[in-house]
């Protein structure tokens, strides 16, 4: 490529230049970026995501990687994040924060990875957010407070984890659910569970019909 001082000769060079730079010089070698705002780096046997994209990407799709961390201010930088793709990856855990300023997020999927838990206000401040995927992971503990702000989330799976019970107060923060997945699950016959399946009778109108709940598990107490 010529040096960038002998393009400012050319006004169309220069023009060209503007163009190249964005996509040239910050898609991550590893990845595919489609247009200014759409990167596509999934199936790349990935460990981690590449520390930098075009600032203005709003969708990432990075799913069938071994990324074990989301980088707790990935949001911060890439702010116009609407769409999140990390679907079968490793990631443990989600750090505290990581979604503070995902203010326009309306898509996260971190369905197939080992989550183990969901700590007090993990998805705070990403109100915008309508579909949220952890199904598949390893969940044995949802906070109460998980899901606070998500006032606007629609979907939410949590189908295939390792959760034994989980307190309605967590359900009842969502405002406008409309389809939910717990199958899969090793509830275990307990208050939590009975609440659990009256919240949602209960709320079987707005809900969509599907699998939800299956059956719990007896356990029995006596030596
Ligand atoms: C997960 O990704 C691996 C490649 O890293 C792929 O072989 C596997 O089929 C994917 N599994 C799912 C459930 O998508
Ligand atoms: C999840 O953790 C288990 C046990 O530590 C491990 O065997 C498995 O490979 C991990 N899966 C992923 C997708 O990282
Ligand atoms: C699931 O998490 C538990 C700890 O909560 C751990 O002992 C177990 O190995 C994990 N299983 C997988 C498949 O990662």
């Amino acid at each position: 490529m010529l040096p960038c001082f002998l393009l400012l000769i050319s006004p169309l060079f220069c023009f060209s230049c503007l163009l190249i730079l964005p996509l040239g010089l910050l898609c991550p070698s590893v990845c595919i970026c489609m247009d200014y705002h759409t990167i596509d780096c999934r199936d790349q046997g990935l460990p981690s995501l590449p520390s930098s994209f075009p600032l203005d990407v709003r969708k990432l799709l990075a799913a069938n990687n071994h990324i074990q961390t989301i980088p707790a201010d990935l949001l911060l930088f890439y702010g116009d994040l609407i769409y999140l793709d990390l679907k079968n990856n490793s990631l443990t855990s989600i750090e505290e924060g990581t979604f503070i300023s995902s203010s326009r997020l309306l898509f996260l999927d971190l369905s197939y990875n080992n989550l183990t838990q969901l700590d007090a206000g993990v998805f705070k401040s990403a109100e915008k957010l309508i579909k949220l995927y952890l199904g598949n992971n390893n969940l044995s503990e949802v906070h109460e407070a998980a899901f606070e702000s998500l006032s606007s989330l629609q979907v939410l799976e949590m189908n295939d984890n390792n959760l034994q019970s989980l307190s309605v107060t967590a359900l009842e923060a969502l405002a406008s659910l409309r389809t939910i997945r717990l199958d899969g699950n090793p509830w275990i016959c307990a208050c939590d569970f009975a609440n659990l399946f009256f919240w949602i009778n209960e709320n079987a109108k707005k809900l969509q019909k599907g699998r939800i709940l299956h059956a719990c598990n007896i356990i029995s107490f006596h030596a």
